[in-house]
């Protein structure tokens, strides 16, 4: 806490801790960033060759371009990191220009300039995307689990692509996307047309037993669902709320995430 306030020079305030989850708010989209990327730098200092699951989304793409700036600055050492790709959108090319894949190689895999031997699949354009769910996993328990885990709040409390409902020991899988999610991912693909119906998304079993999870939430659009998340009633309508039982959770949140203006 000291040590991002001094870093990132904007206000903070750890609003609650609970026994495992330590909410932090940020005066700002800037110092959210910064202080996530402090939370990954920590992390992988700990742990240089940690295994890492990082979303996609806008939330966590200006922590990505800290790390970015700070990896050409030779401040961060990602050359034994292993990266295990959250989720995917059924049958897909990884050139489409969807790709969930593509999305997280041009904002992390090629600016952290991690080896492309070190990256890890969860792959929706293969013939049989049940397989490759069940290989994904076998990949990550291989890996001992996940050490880190950044994650973005759907605006349906979903994590990765575990659409509500959700239950805390739901398996990597393919799901149907809910209409608010579709709506939602509209924005990034230029209309809801273009949005798949279908994904794949890294299990809530997996995601749950990280080892330590970023939470990062941005805007007043996500204050009422951060609430549910942290505060509310664990259940699968809100699969992030699992995350107040799961082990070592910071939540980051702006100001306007937190107090809703
Ligand atoms: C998407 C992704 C999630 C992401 C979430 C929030 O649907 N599947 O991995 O975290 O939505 O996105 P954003 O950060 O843009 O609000």
């Amino acid at each position: 806490m000291r040590k991002w306030r001094r870093r990132t020079g904007h206000i903070c305030q750890s609003v609650c801790c609970s026994e495992n989850v330590n909410l932090i708010v940020l005066g700002d989209y800037k110092a959210l960033s910064c202080a996530g990327a402090d939370w990954f730098e920590e992390g992988i200092r700990e742990k240089p060759d940690a295994a890492i699951v990082p979303a996609t989304g806008d939330t966590p793409m200006g922590l990505y371009r800290e790390l970015a700036e700070r990896h050409s600055r030779g401040l961060i050492d990602t050359s034994q990191l292993c990266i295990f790709q959250l989720d995917a959108y059924l049958g897909l090319a990884q050139d489409d220009r969807r790709s969930l894949f593509g999305w997280m190689h041009r904002v992390f895999i090629e600016p952290l300039g991690i080896a492309e031997s070190n990256v890890v699949r969860l792959a929706g354009d293969v013939l049989d995307p049940w397989e490759a769910c069940r290989v994904y996993e076998a990949a990550v328990r291989a890996a001992g689990g996940f050490d880190l885990s950044v994650l973005g709040l759907g605006p349906n409390g979903h994590l990765g692509f575990n659409e509500p409902p959700s239950p805390p020991d739901a398996p990597t899988r393919i799901v149907d996307l809910t209409p608010e999610s579709i709506v939602s991912n509209a924005r990034y693909w230029g209309g809801e047309e273009h949005v798949p119906r279908h994904a794949l998304t890294c299990g809530m079993d997996l995601l749950l037993a990280a080892r330590r999870t970023l939470l990062v939430v941005s805007g007043t659009h996500k204050h009422e669902i951060l609430h549910r998340a942290i505060e509310g009633p664990q259940t699968p309508a809100v699969p992030a709320s699992y995350l107040q039982s799961a082990s070592h959770v910071t939540v980051l949140a702006d100001q306007a995430a937190w107090q809703g203006r």
